[in-house]
């Protein structure tokens, strides 16, 4: 016999929870079927969108119909939204979300594991060190590392930071912080392209962003080595400390990929904690042959990467792996009376900044077992075809100018016609930033289609993104036809007034 359950208004009854969750899987079903013929976002000003949930309006006293409610939500978001697994979505670096991901942080949810302990989490602690050892796996990185997952790039960079930060600092940065008197001076050699994440890193550490080495890059976005060197060898005559020296896997710009072999062999000789962030291309490691420099991923001390990105996980999934599991004890291991767990089994809040933790890992774990390394290699392989396809597509386009092309990231800008002889002069210059400027937020509110934006030397472009596994051929190449007939008009617009 079933006790009589409590009188809540939060609880649904099995049978009630049955009805709104097939509704809603349905819609979710039909939404995916459809989400390409539809508008990729609505061009809605901020006003009609607050106004969609009455923003203005007080806390309700008494609640409403859980069936109800669950369907006017669901339909106000299919309306009113950014859907970057529209097939035409090639913004920043967000990916079509897998469905199984979908359904698996449905299933998190309602198991709702506490992942900060094993014996709170038994087996979604072991589902998590899995998908941590896969992805490892994946891109030729020690299975035995530490890793974890946390929210994203950013979180996952920090995470490797305060852990070198640690093993860097020579006195006891947690007892006495990281301006104690004497303590040895630390740098952080990056390249100038290295993604913000590090300036929160240095911030909220309490390093300083003035320890910040920005380190030089060559033409092609790429961290220049001798630049590099100088610096150190200058730091390590004035008795500074390397704290980490970063390399990038795939810039956020345009996807260029540090020299990485040679920046584990300069951290090898000068005793350096080499990081690496593959926030987004760390994932292209596991395509066979594609950049030799990949294969220098397994020789950093810790790597940050985005399942989030191109492992196509659901919002959100951050991971980060540090070779040594003990350095990330040594930074985040503490242990009061209210937190004492089995000291013979893995417990994540050991390895972290977080103590409650989410089963994030479901989604992506689930994920690797649908699809496998070689179902990722072709699907990351093929986006990156189409990012070059794309840039074949633009050269061979009279009304484009392509500038880069690097992983699944392709620049490139309009050139109206009569334009194409004076781009070097300074007022079409001028004039060429300022109508692609424009261009982007025009294409953004088309719906049509979905670019962001990049500076290539010094000249404005946008920036095509391909983590989208509903992008194919026919897509991307009717983008430049997408686009056109938009910059013509702007550019008429524009010399008009
Ligand atoms: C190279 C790189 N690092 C870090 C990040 C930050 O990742 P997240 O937005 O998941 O925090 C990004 C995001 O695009 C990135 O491209």
């Amino acid at each position: 016999m079933h006790p009589t359950p409590r009188d809540t208004t939060l609880a649904l009854g099995g049978e009630a929870f049955r009805r709104a969750g097939h509704e809603l899987v349905d819609r979710i079903a039909t939404f995916l079927d459809t989400l390409g013929e539809q508008s990729l976002t609505t061009a809605a000003d901020p006003a009609a969108i607050r106004a969609v949930i009455d923003a203005g309006a007080p806390m309700p006293d008494q609640g409403s119909d859980p069936e109800v409610l669950l369907r006017e939500t669901a339909s106000h978001l299919m309306a009113h939204s950014l859907f970057n697994g529209h097939p035409q979505f090639y913004g920043y670096i967000t990916s079509s979300p897998a469905p199984i991901g979908m359904l698996g942080d449905l299933l998190a949810a309602a198991i709702n594991p506490n992942v900060g302990a094993w014996r709170l989490a038994p087996l979604a602690t072991e589902i998590e060190k899995q998908a941590v050892q896969w992805i490892a796996e994946l891109i030729g990185y020690p299975r035995d590392a530490g890793g974890l997952f946390v929210s994203g790039g950013n979180m996952a960079n920090i995470v490797a930071f305060l852990a070198a930060r640690v093993a860097a600092a020579g006195h006891d940065v947690h007892a006495e912080g990281a301006g104690a008197p004497g303590a040895a001076p630390l740098a952080i050699y990056a390249s100038r392209e290295t993604h913000t994440w590090l300036h929160k890193a240095a911030s909220l550490s309490g390093v300083g962003t003035e320890r910040i080495r920005w380190i030089a890059v060559d033409e092609t976005g790429r961290l220049d080595l001798e630049d590099l060197r100088a610096h150190l060898a200058r730091d390590r005559a004035a008795g500074v400390r390397p704290l980490m020296v970063i390399g990038t896997a795939g810039t956020v710009s345009t996807g260029v990929i540090d020299p990485l072999r040679d920046l584990a062999a300069i951290c090898r000789d000068v005793g350096a904690w080499f990081h690496i962030d593959g926030a987004y291309g760390g994932f292209a490691a596991a395509v066979p042959g594609l950049d030799p420099d990949l294969a220098a991923i397994g020789e950093a001390d810790s790597i940050a990467i985005d399942p989030h990105k191109w492992l196509y996980a659901p919002l959100e999934a951050g991971c980060v792996l540090v070779r040594d599991p003990a350095a990330l004890r040594r930074t985040y291991s503490h242990h009061p009376v209210y937190y004492q767990f089995d000291a013979e089994q893995l417990n994540y809040f050991d390895y972290g900044p977080q103590n409650s933790r989410g089963f994030r890992a479901l989604k992506v774990w689930l994920a690797l077992k649908q699809v496998g390394r070689a179902g990722y290699a072709a699907m990351i392989a093929e986006d990156i075809r189409l990012a070059r396809q794309l840039h074949v597509a633009l050269e061979a386009h009279p009304a484009f100018e392509a500038a880069t092309t690097s992983l699944s990231i392709t620049t490139f800008r309009y050139v109206p016609a009569d334009l194409v002889a004076t781009v070097a002069e300074p007022a079409t210059a001028e004039y060429l930033d300022a109508l692609n400027r424009e261009l982007v937020e025009r294409i953004q509110a088309s719906g049509r289609a979905f670019v962001s934006n990049a500076v290539v030397a010094g000249r404005y472009m946008l920036r095509a993104c391909i983590v989208n596994f509903n992008t194919t051929a026919a897509h991307v190449e009717a983008l430049p036809g997408i686009i056109l007939p938009i910059a013509r008009a702007l550019d008429a617009e524009m010399r008009d007034g």
